[in-house]
């Protein structure tokens, strides 16, 4: 699988196979949100629902696999050696754009879980359609507590179970604190948009723009590594 990852791809004559199979996808997946945005904006909650669902839980599966075959941050690990171009390039806008494409994608993940979630607390079914219940959203607090122990109990038993290198743990870690960002930023947005629907629709907003930045920075740091910039020798 690797190596297939890491062939030649079909893009650029410097990129891989990986590279340019993620640059399509994510391209997919943007377009596909946006036009759940849309079908959003319409009042079409139904189709919005759907679309928005199965591209996510699509979305999460792909770079989830991805990364695993290829390693966590396989672009931002590379590091300099695969940037073909001038320092101050690579300096003042090279690395400046990764890193705001990386935080951009660490924020991106947890707002797809929250909005997710959200949606389905939020949302409710009239006449075969969806609509956002308006009203005040709030966790109570047993809930709360029982979904942050239960998160810790199947994280640290599955962390037991499968004990082995410190980076599988670090991945058991990662889950149980998404967990926790997703509970915590929750208590927060509770009081600062106490309504649920309106809450739902400023931060799926927020998030939308999350996404189309993730995809502007990824095209651009494509572009000058297997474009602009490459690394002018055959690649394997
Ligand atoms: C990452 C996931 C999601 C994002 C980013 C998102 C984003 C949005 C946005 C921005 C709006 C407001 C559109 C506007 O009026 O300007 C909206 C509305 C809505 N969303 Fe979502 N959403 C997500 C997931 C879901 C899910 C899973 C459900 C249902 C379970 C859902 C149900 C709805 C409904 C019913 C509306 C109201 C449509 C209307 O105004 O009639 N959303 N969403």
């Amino acid at each position: 699988m690797l190596e297939f990852l890491k062939a030649p791809g079909f893009l650029s004559p410097y990129g891989t196979m990986g590279a340019d199979i993620s640059s399509v996808m994510a391209w997919i997946f943007t377009v596909l949100f946006i036009y759940g945005w849309r079908l959003a904006k319409r009042h079409q909650g139904q189709r919005h629902h759907t679309l928005t669902l199965w591209g996510m839980v699509a979305m999460l599966g792909y770079f989830t696999a991805y990364y695993l075959a290829r390693g966590l941050g396989a672009l931002a690990l590379e590091g300099k050696e695969g940037f073909g171009g001038p320092d101050w390039v690579y300096s003042y806008i090279f690395l400046p754009l990764l890193n705001i494409h990386i935080l951009v994608i660490s924020l991106g993940l947890v707002l797809a879980i929250y909005m997710l979630i959200l949606g389905f607390r939020t949302a409710f079914k009239k006449n075969s359609e969806m609509h956002l219940r308006a009203g005040t959203l709030t966790m109570a607090p047993k809930i709360f507590k029982n979904i942050m122990i239960g998160a810790g109990v199947i994280c640290g038993v599955i962390a037991v179970f499968r004990w082995g290198p410190i980076q599988r743990f670090l991945v058991y870690l990662s889950a149980f604190v998404l967990v926790v960002l997703v509970l915590l930023m929750e208590r927060g947005l509770e009081k600062w948009i106490p309504d649920g629907g309106t809450r739902h629709r400023k931060i799926g907003a927020f998030t939308m723009c999350l996404y189309v930045t993730a995809l502007f920075t990824s095209t651009a740091t494509y572009v000058m590594l297997y474009f602009i910039y490459p690394v002018k020798e055959v690649v394997g």
